[in-house]
């Protein structure tokens, strides 16, 4: 075995005679000597080989990222090397022996490369030795350690839940995997354990937990891969509290131990209703200052045809972002570019208006009145060289582009502080969501969500105004985690799954055996889980998902490396019972 890591030694082990193995970083000969940056998951040694070292001629043949096994004696430096822990030292090396020539590689291992992202992901094993990926797998490993602990130390036991599972209307697509001795039967991979962690509490565990691996078949993001990993939380005889301070005394290990930063708790909570309102999104990014702001007030009784209309409609809404002070950073050109944007989520435009030498202008400079104006630079506390967008659009619709539009200028402008953390809970989810695709009420989190005890008798009849013990804990922007305490009783169960739209039979087919087993005894129960990957992403502060992952998939779902997802063959598909048919 190994016996050091190169980064053990510094200039206190000067004349210690050492044995190193790892691969060969970078080479060079300079003034009869081969240089050698000795590169092992610590980190990178210097080694010296000498042209009276019967390894001269091999040290000078090697190839870089050939590995090597050296013996060698630690002494000082003479031009030291303050960007690495060992650059007070080298090793003069006395024997050297090659394990494994390496070929020409198809791209250089460093933190620079320009190598694409598909040629990495394609030799993804290379693309590990970078420090910046070894580093990340090193954050991800210790995270978990954290965490694990820290369940230990609660009573938490760790349970497995089955891979192999039954498709059940969760949310995203399952991925199917065929079974060979039930032809015509599949089983599905779980979207979450979500099933057998409430099973588990039926079953008398009462605080468990796993990290677990989920798997959705759903359009991939920077943030999402189709196989990923939570901290998968339950507990039983819970209130919305619990789950809650449970989860922010683990957070506050989290960042204590990993960044050694001391979150003050409690949390801020923040009804989901109010992020929309002031930030158009369920997970507000509270690094930027910037907040949605309405201006219905001011244009009630305005001219302005286009306000006009919106304001007559229901759920018109008028809202407005100010950049501050950024007037002069916007051309037009660069407005329209903002419009362009806005529309994208189905906004119809943008209004603009910029206050400078103590003046409006901008496209409605000319339509809104003297006194809206005035109105609006107190409302708003316009100062010299603001800059104010408006969207006048459905609420939905002016919110969402509003709070999109926030993010873009924070970007835009450099406005975020990275070293920042700001973590909050969205809390009092409403229990349904329009789905504007399904034409009907669809659940905003999953079917298990208890909905708040004063609003389980408007399940069925008044779904838009029904809320629920839900939450998420979201993290500079990103949804870290989510849950929610469940519904226990059968009847209650029962009800939401009509108002979701299932028939009895229906129920009974997809969760029968769930709902039996609500029947024999069910404890009150909670829980939670937290996207690990996510988590890691916001420690290691990448706003990459693959960056964290050791072998991720694409944005398609496969795998460069392996090639996969892969044809079958022939005979695997006859065991199936499966025939693959053209769509024609
Ligand atoms: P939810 O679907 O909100 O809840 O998932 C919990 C957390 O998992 C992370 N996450 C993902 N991370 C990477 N890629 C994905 N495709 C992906 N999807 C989700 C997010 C998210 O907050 N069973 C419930 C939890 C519960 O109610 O206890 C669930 O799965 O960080």
């Amino acid at each position: 075995m190994k016996k050091w890591n190169n980064v053990e030694f510094n200039i206190q082990n000067v004349g210690q005679t050492v044995e190193l193995c790892g691969w060969v970083s970078k080479k060079r000969n300079l003034g009869g000597l081969v240089f050698i940056d000795l590169r092992d998951r610590s980190g990178i040694i210097q080694l010296v080989v000498r042209p009276e070292n019967s390894s001269y001629e091999l040290a000078s043949s090697l190839k870089t990222e050939s590995v090597i096994q050296v013996t060698g004696d630690i002494v000082e430096r003479e031009s030291k090397n303050t960007k690495i822990p060992t650059g007070e030292i080298e090793v003069i090396v006395t024997a050297l022996i090659l394990k494994s020539m390496a070929v020409d590689l198809p791209f250089e291992i460093s933190d620079d490369t320009t190598a694409l992202e598909d040629t990495r992901l394609k030799y993804r094993y290379l693309d590990l030795r970078r420090p910046t990926l070894k580093e990340n797998l090193m954050v991800r490993s210790k995270l978990m350690n954290v965490i694990r602990n820290f369940f230990y130390e609660e009573s938490f036991i760790e349970v497995e839940t089955p891979i192999l599972c039954k498709s059940t209307p969760e949310g995203a697509r399952d991925y199917l995997v065929p079974s060979r001795v039930n032809h015509g039967k599949f089983y599905a991979l779980p979207q979450s354990p979500q099933i057998f962690k409430q099973l588990l509490m039926i079953g008398g565990m009462e605080k468990y937990y796993q990290i677990a691996k989920c798997f959705r078949d759903e359009d991939l993001r920077a943030d999402r891969q189709p196989e990923f990993t939570q901290v998968d939380v339950e507990m039983s005889f819970v209130e919305e509290e619990d789950v809650l301070s449970m989860t922010e005394q683990l957070l506050f290990r989290v960042f204590k131990e990993m960044k050694g930063i001391e979150l003050e708790l409690p949390l801020q909570r923040m009804r989901y209703d109010d992020a929309i309102r002031d930030y158009g999104s369920d997970k507000p990014d509270l690094r930027i200052d910037m907040k949605i702001q309405s201006l219905n007030q001011i244009f009630q009784n305005t001219e302005f045809a286009v306000f006009k209309n919106v304001l007559s409609t229901t759920s018109g809404e008028i809202g407005c972002v100010v950049a501050k002070n950024c007037a002069d950073q916007y051309s037009r050109k660069e407005i329209d570019k903002l419009t362009d944007f806005v529309k994208t989520y189905r906004a119809s435009g943008l209004a603009w208006l910029k206050y400078t030498e103590g003046d409006f202008s901008g496209s409605i400079r000319k339509v809104v009145s003297e006194s809206e104006l005035e109105h609006l630079k107190q409302q708003l506390n316009v100062e010299e060289n603001d800059l104010i967008l408006i969207v006048a659009d459905q609420y939905r619709i002016t919110k969402t582009a509003l709070g999109e539009l926030r993010l873009k200028l924070a970007r835009d402008m450099n406005l975020i502080d990275k070293s920042l953390y700001k973590l909050l809970w969205v809390v009092d989810f409403p229990s349904f969501e329009y789905s504007e695709e399904e034409e009907r009420f669809v659940a905003c989190h999953h079917p298990f969500t208890a909905p708040k005890d004063e609003d389980v008798d408007k399940l069925l009849t008044d779904k838009a105004n029904c809320y629920s013990k839900a939450y998420d804990i979201v993290i500079n922007g990103y949804e870290a985690g989510g849950g929610s305490i469940r519904i226990h009783q059968a009847d209650v169960q029962a009800k939401m799954f009509e108002a979701l739209g299932f028939t009895l039979e229906q129920a009974k087919e997809k969760f029968g055996f769930f709902l039996e087993a609500f029947q024999y005894g069910t404890p009150p129960h909670g829980g939670l889980a937290l996207g690990l990957d996510r988590l890691t992403m916001l420690l290691v502060g990448t706003e990459n998902i693959r960056d964290v992952i050791a072998f991720p998939k694409t944005a398609s779902a496969s795998c460069l490396m392996s090639e996969c997802p892969n044809i079958v063959d022939q005979r695997q598909l006859e065991e199936l019972n499966i025939q693959l048919v053209e769509k024609g």
